[in-house]
């Protein structure tokens, strides 16, 4: 915590702190440093007089407050899990080296390691698989509930809704009805309670995500299979028809396998850190996965797979990707699959996607995206406007080429990613719950720079505030048709 120490610089003061001046008072805080990082609750004990005329809102007697809009610099929680040095393009899961893994391991053996800290024995791995694989199979119910689906719905939406509607089935899983303690006590029935619910969700996320795919292909649901792996079953889940002994293709059921293990996690991202944010209210974990699945599903995040293809497709061919690139520096364009908060060099997982690209293509056929995709490739990595802004392609720039060579719908891309990463969001949630000192509530500060205190003014005494961003927009209504504009009836139209 910081204390003031005296209005010269301590002489005294431990190597391993921080000494800051507030120059509005003069006054000298030392501040402790413990593994490279600050309490940013020290700024707090930072105080000065309001300066004559200064708003109220900005509260400087209460102390200073840390700004940090979009996380740059904030750390939020103390974690073991998965370290990213993103100058040197490094990915570790609980210490191993992500290349490692995807050479060595299988998806559900990393899923152990990410959730328990450590790589499995044979005996820990097949209770862990039985587990998952048993908790596959859904209530019948839910196939009413991915019928309710318009025909087009998006699979996100269908599997973000999916969690939650999960969650409903199990009330001795809610914190709500069963008390808060419910996850946070760290003894033997608790943390039973929370393994099951993480066997049942990595074990359905598979379920729900062939149900949301079966849906839109007008597919009745196949119970999950037997015998299969975790990947294995998956692609019999969506693709089993009604042949006899069906079985997936060993060279794909791998390539996903591996797609799943690098998907798995990668710490504080956006989805990652909503599952945290959720979760601290000690609300149940399937409202918390399904928070994640949304926050995942956008296009800077998860969706990127999904709108790097949509890219391609609009970009056309090789020819077409130097006046892209001009459209990108001009900004009226993105490169999807590009840059990255943390990595400034490379993503190692964007390497794995390669060589699994080169495998899976000798199985498929290469896609006819390919090529536009090397000249886009090879053209910004030349270009100094991305060379300035240490722009690579992310894991995202080639994974959707695979995904789109296996026969996937383009909008079932971001489903590919959120069904592994449950995986990454679980073990978060679990060290979270079982942390030292409890869970804390995130619940962040703001800079309030909006009006004073005022007055409600009577509406014949009011101003017309008038300004795009400051009025509700005028929209048009659709299922209104010329046809009913034309008509003449009696009464208010529903519409
Ligand atoms: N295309 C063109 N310019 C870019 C791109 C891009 N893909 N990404 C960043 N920039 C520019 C950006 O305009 C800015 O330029 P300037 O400094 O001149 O204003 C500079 O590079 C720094 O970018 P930033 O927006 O401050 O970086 P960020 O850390 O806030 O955003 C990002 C990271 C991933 C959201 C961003 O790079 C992006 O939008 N990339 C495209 C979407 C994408 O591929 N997302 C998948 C991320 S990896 C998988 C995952 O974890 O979900």
């Amino acid at each position: 915590m910081g204390r003031p120490t005296s209005s010269s610089l301590p002489e005294s003061a431990p190597q391993e702190s921080l000494t800051i001046r507030d120059n509005r008072t003069g006054k000298t805080y030392t501040v402790p440093i413990a593994d490279n990082a600050i309490s940013a609750t020290a700024f707090k004990t930072m105080t000065a007089p309001r300066k004559p005329g200064e708003r109220e809102e900005n509260e400087t007697e209460k102390g200073l407050r840390v700004q940090d809009k979009g996380f740059l610099n904030t750390a939020v929680i103390r974690s073991g899990i998965t370290y990213i040095d993103g100058d040197a393009g490094v990915l570790r899961y609980r210490g191993y080296p992500i290349e490692q893994l995807a050479l060595k391991s299988s998806h559900l053996e990393t899923a152990y390691l990410l959730i328990y800290g450590s790589l499995p024995t044979n005996e820990q791995f097949k209770f862990f698989e039985s587990e998952v694989m048993r908790h596959s199979v859904m209530h019948a119910d839910a196939e009413g509930f991915f019928r309710s689906f318009r025909y087009d719905a998006h699979p996100m939406s269908m599997l973000t809704s999916a969690f939650a509607m999960l969650g409903s089935y199990y009330s001795e899983a809610n914190p709500s009805l069963q008390g808060q303690r419910l996850y946070t006590q760290g003894n033997a029935a608790s943390l039973a309670t929370m393994d099951r619910q993480i066997y049942r969700l990595i074990g359905k996320a598979t379920t729900l995500a062939a149900m949301a795919y079966r849906v839109r292909q007008g597919r009745n649901f196949v119970t999950p299979p037997t015998g299969l792996s975790y990947t294995g079953s998956f692609l019999y889940q969506m693709d089993h028809l009604s042949e006899e002994n069906y079985t997936p293709n060993p060279v794909l059921e791998k390539a996903l396998d591996v797609l799943f293990l690098i998907h798995a996690d990668h710490e504080l991202n956006a989805s990652c850190t909503t599952v945290l944010q959720t979760g601290s209210s000690l609300v149940d974990p399937y409202s918390a996965i399904a928070a994640g699945c949304a926050s995942l599903y956008g296009p800077l995040h998860g969706g990127a797979n999904e709108a790097v293809i949509r890219m391609l497709i609009s970009i056309g061919s090789p020819q077409n990707v130097p006046a892209f690139i001009e459209a990108v520096k001009r900004r009226e364009k993105t490169l999807s699959g590009f840059g990255h908060r943390v990595y400034k060099t490379s993503d190692p997982r964007s390497f794995i996607v390669r060589k699994t690209a080169d495998e899976v293509f000798k199985v498929t056929g290469k896609d006819e995206l390919l090529e536009t995709a090397m000249a886009l490739h090879d053209a910004a990595m030349k270009d100094e406007y991305f060379i300035k802004r240490k722009l690579a392609p992310n894991v995202d720039f080639w994974s959707g080429l695979i995904y789109r060579a296996m026969g996937f719908p383009l909008d079932f891309f971001p489903v590919l990613f959120a069904v592994p990463r449950v995986v990454g969001w679980l073990a978060h949630w679990r060290q979270m719950m079982l942390q030292e000192g409890g869970v804390k509530i995130w619940r962040p500060r703001q800079v309030y720079v909006g009006a004073g205190k005022r007055d409600y003014v009577p509406v014949e005494e009011r101003e017309k505030v008038e300004g795009a961003k400051q009025t509700p927009s005028k929209v048009e209504h659709g299922g209104i048709t010329k046809r009913t504009m034309l008509a003449t009836f009696k009464g208010k139209s529903k519409l």
